[in-house]
């Protein structure tokens, strides 16, 4: 059920690659909204994906950028300032990309190339389309950013690997440029920190399946889904949040906030009483 929450708002949305992307629900749940956006992605996803699907349905024009280029990113704007006729009163970074997870290195044996890689496109990329939006005047006063992270930036969850480092470079970037941001123009910059939830991006995490199972019996209220995700990021790119900003949101159904639950205590008495 749409609100008319975004009427009338322009939007660029990075990282929608197919229909199980948390970027293409956003995008889908913006739409539904009233908002009118602008999509991008790697020209590899491009070709790859399915974004044109996407780009149909919303009438979206879709405008390649890889997000560790910064002429890529400097083009983007300026085709997505021209395309509007102004700036922007929202953005979703939703990218994500380790050579190491890829390659199955572990954490102990990264090849440091490819971690300065990971840091490029999963996190620097973020302070990239921030500058250059401040240098090129791209986002509106109490324009709303936001960035999907996970819990790994504040616990050890090994198989994670150097997206770990990723999402911690990425939560400070919020702070940091959500500061100078706010101030010049009263944009507010968040990240979510999101369930585990199967996507391309997710799933290519060894041992998804079970951060997924395990996350749902340690949440209360049960894992926050790609819609439910989406729901939550157009309550952040409204009206309705404008004091809110330079924040980590979990949207994890409580998870970071549980120790152990029931569920879990049961699994682990069950297996004890079977020895
Ligand atoms: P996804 O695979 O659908 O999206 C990742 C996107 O990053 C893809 O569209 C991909 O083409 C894009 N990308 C990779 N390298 C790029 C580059 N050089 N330039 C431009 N775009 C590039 O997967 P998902 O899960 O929707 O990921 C979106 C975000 O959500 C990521 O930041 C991810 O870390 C984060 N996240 C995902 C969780 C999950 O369990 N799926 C949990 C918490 C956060």
């Amino acid at each position: 059920m749409a609100h008319h929450l975004l009427e009338g708002k322009k939007g660029l949305i990075f990282g929608a690659l197919d229909e199980s992307s948390i970027a293409w629900k956003v995008a889908e749940a913006a739409h539904a909204e009233g908002a009118r956006m602008v999509l991008t992605n790697a020209p590899v996803a491009l070709r790859m994906g399915k974004i044109q699907q996407l780009g149909e349905a919303l009438q979206a024009p879709i405008i390649p950028a890889d997000v560790s280029n910064q002429e890529d990113i400097k083009n983007l704007w300026e085709k997505t300032l021209e395309h509007f006729g102004g700036p922007v009163d929202f953005v979703l970074h939703s990218v994500g990309m380790s050579p190491n997870v890829r390659k199955k290195r572990p954490y102990y044996d990264l090849k440091y190339d490819w971690l300065h890689k990971t840091l490029d496109i999963s996190a620097i990329s973020l302070h990239r389309i921030l500058q250059e939006a401040w240098h090129m005047d791209a986002l509106a006063e109490k324009a709303s950013v936001v960035a999907l992270s996970y819990i790994a930036a504040q616990r050890a969850f090994p198989s994670y690997n150097d997206m770990a480092e990723a999402k911690a470079l990425l939560e400070s970037i919020v702070r940091s440029f959500g500061y100078h941001y706010g101030k010049r123009k009263g944009v507010r910059i968040n990240a979510v920190s999101q369930s585990p939830t199967p996507t391309t991006a997710g799933t290519g995490v060894p041992g998804f399946d079970t951060f997924l199972a395990y996350a749902e019996k340690n949440s209360p209220v049960g894992n926050a889904t790609a819609e439910d995700c989406a729901r939550f990021c157009v309550m952040l790119f409204s009206d309705y949040t404008e004091k809110l900003t330079m924040q980590t949101l979990f949207h994890d159904g409580g998870f970071s906030m549980t120790g152990i639950s029931e569920d879990l205590m049961d699994i682990f008495s069950a297996a004890h009483d079977t020895e």
